[in-house]
This record gives structure tokens, sequence and C-alpha cells, in this order.
């Protein structure tokens, strides 16, 4: 049974939920599933938007066909071609022998290189125009938003914009297809920063970019290849990319993070953070050995403050926190201001080792020295954990 949503008479939402993924990108933990979008516009000509990953294949083409109604397709748009929206284009070519790619020169490389062989395609660039009868399509290249290739379509009939990666949200949309559906403040913002900042978070420039070319467009709509259509209250989301794509913090706040093997490191940032509600300042904390790194690279993301603490351990910094800050160097974080803890029951050297690796982030200050300690941080150094959270606080 096809499972499509109208989102104006002639264009079709035939995408499809996966909530059985473990790993999206073979990375990053989506509980919540994630919805892989597709969208056919009907006009004296149809166009479908992207396809689909190949685990939603059947219910995909199910989509299409139903709602082409017999109908050939005309044109079929490739605006990204990472597999999770590729993978299903040739079944479509071959069910639809008819259909010409739209696409740009490197997609077009791409489509050679994914899949071995050459597509009867037209070749568009920036500004072009595809006339499907009412409905106008133009494009806009987005580079690195998130891969090299990557074009966004604007339909100048009714203002929508396809925006490929830009603006989608991890989650399965079960049934609700409209952000404004969903609490998606309360219940999808956490999960839209984190396909955010994991996904496209390296990349703030070419995003910032982006949102340049689209603030010159009449949108009325956004329709993005993961996660909700925007139809209104579109500042909302384009406020929190513009805050997002800056590395500006919406929350003047600490996140913590701490390697702990049996308690000890633990102890102190629980102690920190006890300080630092005392003082009515926001402070989350992640164990990074149980969170996994897309959740506190989301945090990283979101607040102003980072408390970082962890064990010595084979002489360097403990394996799990440094991959984490590694993973937090290489997604370009800055503005940062930082407090490190370490721990070592015979050489406390944890703190070096991260701050070399956090020294390679750009605008980040560090606030106060390492707090150091050796095994367990006994009851005559509390003041050392109150200066801390007091040099913190005053840094907020
Ligand atoms: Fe959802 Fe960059 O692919």
């Amino acid at each position: 049974m096809n499972c499509t949503r109208k989102i104006d008479d002639d264009i079709i939402w035939v995408g499809a939920d996966n909530r059985r993924l473990k790993l999206f990108e073979a990375v990053y933990n989506v509980p919540r599933g994630v919805s892989y979008n597709s969208y056919l516009l009907l006009d004296d000509k149809t166009a479908l938007i992207d396809t689909v990953d190949r685990a939603v294949t059947d219910i995909f083409l199910e989509n299409v066909e139903y709602a082409l109604g017999g109908r050939t397709l005309d044109y079929l748009v490739v605006q990204h071609m990472e597999p999770d929206h590729s993978a299903t284009l040739v079944d479509v070519l071959i069910r639809h022998p008819e259909c010409e790619v739209v696409c740009n020169k490197k997609i077009f490389d791409m489509i050679t290189a994914f899949k071995g062989a050459e597509v009867k395609a037209k070749i568009v660039k920036d500004g072009d125009v595809l006339e499907l009868g009412r409905h106008k399509l133009t494009f806009v290249s987005a580079p690195m938003v998130h891969w090299p290739e990557v074009m966004v379509s604007f339909d100048m009939t009714s203002g929508t914009l396809f925006s490929a990666d830009a603006f989608g949200t991890f989650g399965a949309l079960s049934g609700a297809l409209f952000a404004d559906e969903v609490d998606f403040d309360r219940d999808y913002l956490d999960e839209a920063r984190r396909y955010y900042c994991n996904i496209v978070g390296k990349y703030g420039a070419q995003v910032r970019s982006l949102l340049g070319k689209a603030s010159a467009l009449n949108i009325k709509r956004i329709c993005p290849l993961h996660g909700f259509v925007w139809r209104e209250n579109i500042d909302y989301y384009v406020n929190k990319y513009t805050l997002w794509s800056g590395y500006e913090p919406e929350e003047r706040g600490v996140m913590i993070a701490y390697a702990s093997v049996y308690g000890n490191t633990e102890n102190v940032a629980n102690a920190l953070a006890c300080r630092l509600r005392e003082a009515g300042i926001k402070c989350v904390m992640h164990d990074v050995s149980v969170s996994e790194h897309s959740w506190i690279i989301a945090d990283a993301f979101k607040y102003s403050h980072l408390v970082f603490a962890s064990v010595t351990y084979n002489g360097g910094v403990f394996v799990n926190m440094e991959n984490l800050l590694h993973d937090i160097a290489a997604h370009s974080i800055r503005g940062r201001k930082i407090a490190l803890i370490e721990n070592g029951s015979w050489a406390a050297v944890a703190a070096k080792g991260m701050t070399e690796i956090l020294s390679s982030l750009k605008d980040v200050e560090f606030v106060g020295n390492p707090l150091s300690f050796k095994s367990a941080l006994g009851a005559d150094r509390e003041a050392e954990v109150d200066a801390l959270a007091e040099q913190i606080i005053k840094s907020i």
C-alpha cells in the first residue's frame, strides 16, 4: 500500500521512513529512525526530485508509481549523490527508460563513478530553468552541504526550496510530513541539531553561503531530504541554521564530558556540576564511554562552555575521550571556553594531550589551569573545585 502525502495537489512526498537502521552513515545512532525524502512534481511534465536509500526501495518505488498514476516520468532531478539519496536512481530509470536525469556536471560524473554507466542527462548550472509547465525549477549549487556536488532546486511557482541535506532532521516522520504537525521545538530540535552538527557542522562557511543565496529567493516552503517539510515559521529554522553555521552557542551554559574508569574522575565532574547548578548555570553531562559522540558534539555546538575531564590512560588521554576530542576538532567547532580536569594514579598527563588536540580549534579560550589530581580528589582539595567553578561562572 502506498504511503504518499500531498504537499500541494501537484507536489507529492513519495519518500519512506526507516526505523530499523542502527547507524546512519555507519556512524550515528538513530534511535528514532530516519526518513529519506523524495518529491514528485506533477505538471505538463513530471519530475522526481532525488531517490532514496536502498533499505526502503520497495515502498519508495510503490509510492512513485502510485503518485504517477500511470503517467510517464519525464525527469529525475538528482541533487546529491550520497547513496542514501541515489542508491535507487537506477531502479527508477529501469522502470522509466524515457526519463532524463537533470543534474550538474559533478553529479553526472559521480553517477558514472557510482553506477559504472552514463545516464541520459540534461546538465544544468546555476540559474538554469527547467520548465515543467506551471512549475519552473531553477538550480543553485550548494557545495559541501554536504558533498561537493550538491545542488538545491527552487520551484519559482510555488516558492518551494528543495534543499537537499540542508534543513534535515534525524527521526522518522511517522505520518507527520510537516514540521507544524509536531511540536518540533520540544520533540525534534535536539535531533535536528545533532543532524546538522554531525553531518554538515564542519562546513559552516558553505552553509552560510547557501543561506546567503537562499535569502534572495522568495521561499514559502522548504523540502529537505530528511525530516519535515517546513511551510510555517520558516525563520525559526533558518535562524537556527544561522547560529549553528556561525558556531555561535545557543545557550550560555556548560557541557561536561568526562572519561572515568572507576568513578573518581566522574565524582569530580559531578561535584563541579553541582557547584555550577547551585550558581544557576545550566549544565549537561556526558560519560564519553556511554554517550555516542554525535550527542556530545551536538551539545558542544549548543553550549558556550565545555569541560573535559579525563583519566590518564596508556600515558595519554583515555581512548574514548581522545577519539571524542579528535571528532570535535574535525567538526571545526570554534569560539568556546574550555576547562580541563585530569586524573592519573601515578602520572596525570591527560590534560597535556587534551590541550594539544583542542588547541587546534579556532577562537578557543581555556578557563583557568587544568585541575589535576591523582586517583581521587580528597575533601582537602574541594576548594579547587570551587575555584574552577567560580572561574567558569565568571566567564559565562
Ligand atoms: Fe542524506 Fe549527504 O546525504
